[in-house]
């Protein structure tokens, strides 16, 4: 056997961890020599607490797993839109902050029609604000200390869309441009950030998944990669990808074959309509590694815009256009 892959001088800050898929990295964590901070405030899968000290018991439970398995763990119970509480924590503990796990959660599910504005705001605080405010309180120890690893989650609902999940999937999805303007930020400090989209079996997902499914997405089947990409030897940030029941794969943006307009007075409607197939062909794409800074670097010159949109015809659905 080689030798495992440890994390002996490191402090972890994993938010949600008293259940689900945060349960299952502080174990790993707690279990390969690391300190960690066990965060969870409890309450239910929408986001809701009963005032009393009820839920503070999961994040209790997973530290007391810790100890008894002989490792090093605190827990914390204050709502990530409190994420500075989590990181004084750390350091309050261990005295420094070296990985933050944002993996804490809700679900407010509902049709867009239906959806109230408390349901879009709560998922987005807890989400969005939330992985923001502890990267935040992290991120001047990860800069002074020259090394920082932190992991977002997002998920195939931000990254494809879901039925009944507008507010989930906007926040997701934010999550991914979080990351990856972090991994650009912090690439100087030897930071890195990466995204995990993962799917588990968990209260998230017992509902919505038969049990032979369920039985096949043990949370256990995405730590490995979270341990991976938080070593100190991984290097790979600016990262999105997909774990679960044992298949691991990463994503990355692509660009169609795409057309250019040139120099000449014909960048009309009815110019996009003709050139549509090229805009969507993806038999001929590329990566999409610097955004808009490629676009610029493709496009030779700007094309002349039409003083009053004047062009030739095309066919539009039945209608003529310029
Ligand atoms: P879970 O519901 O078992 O775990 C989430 C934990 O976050 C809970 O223990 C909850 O008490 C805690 N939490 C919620 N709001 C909090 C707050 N304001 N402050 C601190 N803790 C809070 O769910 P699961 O499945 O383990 O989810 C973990 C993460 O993975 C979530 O971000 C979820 O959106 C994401 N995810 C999960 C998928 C899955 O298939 N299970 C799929 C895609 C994403």
């Amino acid at each position: 056997m080689g030798k495992e892959l440890r994390f002996d001088d490191k402090v972890v800050v994993i938010t949600g961890a008293g259940g689900g898929l945060g349960k299952a990295y502080a174990l790993f964590f707690g279990a390969r020599g690391a300190s960690v901070v066990v965060n969870d405030l409890g309450g239910s899968l929408k986001g809701e607490t009963d005032g009393d000290a009820t839920g503070k018991r999961v994040a209790d439970g997973v530290v007391d797993e810790i100890i008894k398995l002989g490792g090093k763990a605190v827990a914390n119970y204050d709502s990530v839109e409190f994420g500075d509480k989590i990181v004084e924590t750390a350091i309050k503990a261990f005295g420094t902050v070296h990985i933050v796990i944002n993996n804490a959660g809700i679900l407010r599910d509902v049709s867009f029609k239906n959806m109230k504005d408390q349901d879009f705001k709560l998922v987005q605080l807890v989400h969005v604000y939330g992985s923001y405010k502890v990267a935040k309180a992290a991120w001047p120890h990860m800069r002074k200390q020259k090394f920082g690893r932190i992991i977002n989650t997002a998920s195939a609902a931000g990254l494809y869309g879901n039925f009944g999940q507008t507010n989930y999937s906007a926040a997701k999805l934010a999550l991914v441009g979080f990351t990856e303007t972090l991994a650009k930020e912090g690439a100087k400090y030897n930071i890195t950030a990466n995204a995990i989209v993962p799917i588990a079996a968990s209260r998230m997902t017992e509902t919505i998944l038969p049990p032979d499914v369920l039985d096949k997405l043990k949370p256990e089947y995405v730590v490995p990669v979270v341990g991976y990409l938080v070593h100190e030897n991984t290097k790979d940030t600016w990262g999105i990808y997909e774990v679960g029941a044992g298949a691991v794969t990463k994503l990355r943006w692509q660009r169609a074959k795409g057309a250019l307009f040139k120099g000449d007075d014909s960048f009309t409607p009815s110019a996009v309509l003709k050139k549509w197939d090229e805009i969507n062909d993806f038999s001929a794409g590329s990566e999409f590694p610097n955004g808009s800074k490629d676009l610029l670097a493709i496009a030779e010159s700007s094309p002349k815009l039409p003083p009053n949109a004047q062009g030739e015809p095309v066919e539009f659905k039945d209608k003529v256009v310029i």
